[in-house]
């Protein structure tokens, strides 16, 4: 591996890698606004700039790579960096100068304060002056269809959406148009971003905050929220998100890229908009037996008196879930699967599985067999499973296989349901237990590719609302002698 020395720091890299990488990689961050690790450099605006020892112009980092070493010496230093020297400093502050030219000062009224690159970079290594004497540039805002709105007197034109929608999400419904200080983001002619179901991560994609979610726009300072790791249920791949969070109700979801890993760079609007499923609009739902608000102590007592219990968990949930549902089970066979939602892959290079199960391998690696709901449906026909204790979400579940379900808890002579939200199959069972969602508890799963993901409790369960694994201690406890 070549040798390259930065600010005096020796480092070896392997040839090939960009000079704003190899900074990172010794804790130097360089700013930049048009470089994204998951879109082709185009190096526009000239923020990266460093001194390279021996060349007479200062280079852009994101688009100078590191040298093989010389065969015949492999431990000379094949370049020298400087980031820190007056030359650089005096280039980004001159590039702040002209960004900011036409930028307005609309800062209190912009969803990106407090995120934003140009509000960051101007603090760090602006000079605080500018010398435009013009009236600036305006332009109305703009609709990009239902999602997006743009603002293009805060665009930077540094093209990482225009890039995205040609080189990732293919629909190339954005573009640059005019000249010099007239140009702008627009879409070509009758085209919105409504069709691209990867639209949103435009959204991350702007420095700026020329591009805003319709959805987030003027909800939320986000300053006031909180970021707790977490992973989308959309589908096998359990892409990282962060969950952005205030009084106990979710803003918004988004990427939470993972080191080395581009696919885990974008999620769809599909992923991203699910957040509105996790906030709760009612109380705490209360326990059920026969459809009556019943005690804890009713539905133990019932529970315990069934007999034979068969498990059947939807491998949307948790690992630690399904280990403490499958407890329950009179035996290790008697774990069965569900959950059959698919999802068609639109961009396969970043939907790597059109699995939309989100834990099916923690589940089956817990025991539980997928696809073999016809066999306990025999057994339970047969009474050889008198109880069935089934963990549900109606959004995974299809038609035909919640009519499935419904046939096997009407066979059986007690039947036990855990869910967030008490759905029309779950009301089908003698007894209804209301659990926590993922967004107020932590656990992990497995995904498709055997990555354990862990995800953190954001929010607080209602009072009366507890997790599987607590209403399974619960109903495992011997009753209280009167
Ligand atoms: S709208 Fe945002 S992402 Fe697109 S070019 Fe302008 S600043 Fe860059
Ligand atoms: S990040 Fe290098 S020129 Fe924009």
């Amino acid at each position: 591996m070549p040798t390259i020395k930065i600010n005096d720091v020796e480092l070896s890299v392997n040839p090939g890698t960009l000079v704003l990488d190899a900074c990172r990689t010794v804790g130097i961050d360089i700013p930049h606004y048009c470089y994204h690790p998951a879109l082709t450099p185009v190096a526009t605006c000239r923020m990266c700039l460093v001194e390279i020892k021996g060349q007479p112009k200062l280079a852009t980092s994101c688009t100078t790579t590191v040298p093989p070493a010389p065969k015949d010496n492999p431990e000379a230093v094949v370049m020298e960096v400087f980031t820190n020297t007056p030359a650089v400093a005096d280039a980004r502050a001159g590039v702040m100068e002209f960004l900011l030219m036409n930028h307005p000062l609309d800062c209190p009224i912009c969803d990106q304060a407090g995120e934003c690159k140009l509000q960051d970079y101007s603090y760090h290594y602006g000079s605080g002056d500018s010398r435009m004497a013009e009236v600036k540039r305006r332009y109305r805002y703009e609709d990009l269809g239902a999602k997006i709105v743009i603002d293009k007197n805060r665009c930077i034109h540094c093209t990482r959406c225009v890039r995205f929608t040609k080189e990732i999400s293919g629909g190339y419904e954005l573009t640059v148009a005019q000249r010099g200080s007239r140009l702008e983001v627009t879409t070509y002619t009758g085209k919105s971003l409504d069709q691209n179901p990867y639209a949103g991560n435009v959204v991350d994609l702007c420095p700026v905050g020329a591009l805003t979610s319709r959805d987030f726009r003027f909800r939320k300072r986000v300053w006031y929220l909180k970021n707790t790791p977490s992973i989308s249920r959309h589908s096998a791949l359990g892409s990282p998100i962060w969950i952005d969070h205030e009084g106990n109700q979710i803003h918004r979801f988004r990427p939470r890229p993972l080191e080395g890993k581009e696919t885990t760079h974008f999620i769809s609007d599909a992923e991203r908009y699910a957040y509105v499923h996790y906030n709760r609009q009612d109380g705490a739902p209360a326990p059920l037996l026969k459809g009556a608000p019943a005690s804890l102590d009713a539905i133990r007592e019932a529970f315990q008196a069934a007999g034979p219990v068969a498990v059947i968990g939807q491998g949307t949930f948790g690992c630690d879930t399904a280990q403490r549902l499958g407890d329950l089970a009179a035996s290790e066979g008697l774990r069965y699967g569900s959950g059959d939602k698919t999802i068609p892959a639109v961009l396969p290079k970043y939907q790597t599985s059109e699995d939309g199960i989100l834990n099916r391998r923690g589940f089956t690696e817990r025991g539980y067999r997928f696809g073999a709901l016809e066999e306990l449906q025999a057994k339970v026909q047969k009474g050889e499973v008198k109880a069935v204790v089934l963990l549900h979400d109606a959004a995974f579940t299809s038609a035909k296989e919640a009519e499935l379900l419904g046939q096997i808890l009407k066979a059986a002579a007690f039947s036990l349901a855990f869910e967030v939200e008490a759905s029309d199959l779950g009301r089908m069972a003698t007894a209804w237990l209301p659990i926590t969602s993922y967004a107020e508890e932590s656990d992990f799963i497995v995904n498709h590719e055997g990555e354990l993901r862990r995800y953190q409790k954001a929010l607080q369960a209602p009072k009366g609302v507890r997790t599987l694994p607590a209403w399974v201690k619960e109903l495992a406890a011997v009753p209280a002698a009167v």
